[in-house]
């Protein structure tokens, strides 16, 4: 069978360093290169935390250091969640800090110049795709779909309507959504029912190898902060999401609507207007997560934490 293409662009982030992992280690997925967007902390301190967990599971890959910023706004970190360094809780050895000499975007542009039926997948603000359709628009022949986490057809996490990945680049965001490749969006909605709890941490630690280690103790702090920020029993595990709904294309239920991203910059910036309903008749620009077998997600993932990949 032929495996699916992917270019991940991601802000690590606890949830986007399981992303990588999986990716890497699926023998469905052919991951091209990762670009990396600030986010979850500076351009500097993602980029970073993406070299070092490629170094330590011996992922060669492109990396490159994409967006310092949004598009617009000034850039938000989610230092109460991931930490000062962005991935508290594993210490990696020093490596030599060596990336790719592009940018986010002009590596985009460069894998699918080289490549065609690519996914694109994002775990983190929009912003380098955005800026990448925008310098190359005829890149998006190159692009089978995207699939993106961030957005929510109901509440959001950091503020009553938005979802942090879409509200630090609300345009980013509306460019994508926008832009006439087949999208998926995977939202809070979904994510929320995936949860890492106490009784999932003893699992992986039982497990006792390098790649369920490193989960283990990621989502030791992932999970503290998530219950003191947000007063949860369990930590949402959203970016690896993206990556399951491609090993296993009977994981998610989507349902095709119209998805705004508002861009108003007043209350609800950066909510993702899901249309389920079609009460706008308006054409339908999006695939929205609306359910997930939570169970066949855990299956997949430990199914990476076990296999012989990377360790
Ligand atoms: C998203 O925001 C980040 O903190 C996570 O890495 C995830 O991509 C969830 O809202
Ligand atoms: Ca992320």
């Amino acid at each position: 069978m032929e495996k699916i293409k992917i270019i991940l662009d991601c802000d690590p982030g606890h949830d986007d360093a399981v992303a990588i992992l999986l990716a890497a280690c699926s023998s469905q997925i052919k991951l091209l290169g990762i670009s990396v967007v600030s986010g979850n902390q500076t351009i500097e301190k993602t980029s970073h935390n993406t070299l070092n967990i490629c170094r330590y599971f011996g992922i060669n890959v492109p990396i490159s250091k994409g967006s310092p910023r949004p598009l617009v706004t000034e850039p938000m970190i989610c230092e109460q969640v991931h930490g000062e360094s962005g991935l508290d809780g594993f210490d990696f050895p020093n490596y030599e800090e060596v990336f790719d000499k592009r940018n986010g975007a002009e590596l985009m542009i460069d894998l699918l110049t080289k490549n065609k039926d690519v996914t694109i997948v994002t775990t983190g603000p929009m912003t380098n795709l955005a800026l990448a359709l925008r310098m190359k628009p005829e890149i998006s022949d190159r692009i089978k779909e995207i699939v993106f986490m961030g957005g929510s057809v109901d509440n959001g996490n950091v503020s009553p309507a938005a979802e942090f990945n879409i509200l630090v680049d609300a345009e980013a965001a509306h460019i994508c959504v926008n832009s006439g490749i087949p999208i998926k969006m995977i939202g809070l909605n979904i994510t929320r029912k995936v949860l890492v709890t106490d009784e999932i941490i003893k699992k992986t630690l039982a497990l006792n190898n390098k790649k369920s280690i490193f989960f283990a103790k990621l989502m030791r702090v992932f999970l503290d902060n998530q219950r003191k920020t947000f007063n949860i029993e369990g930590a949402p595990l959203h970016d690896p999401v993206t990556i399951a709904s491609l090993i296993d294309d009977s994981l998610i239920n989507f349902k095709k609507m119209n998805v705004e991203i508002d861009i108003s910059h007043g209350s609800s910036h950066g909510r993702t207007n899901c249309d389920v309903f079609d009460y706008l008749h308006a054409p339908k620009n999006c695939y929205v997560a609306m359910d997930i077998d939570v169970k066949k997600f855990w299956n997949i993932l430990f199914k990476c934490l076990r296999s012989k990949a990377h360790e």
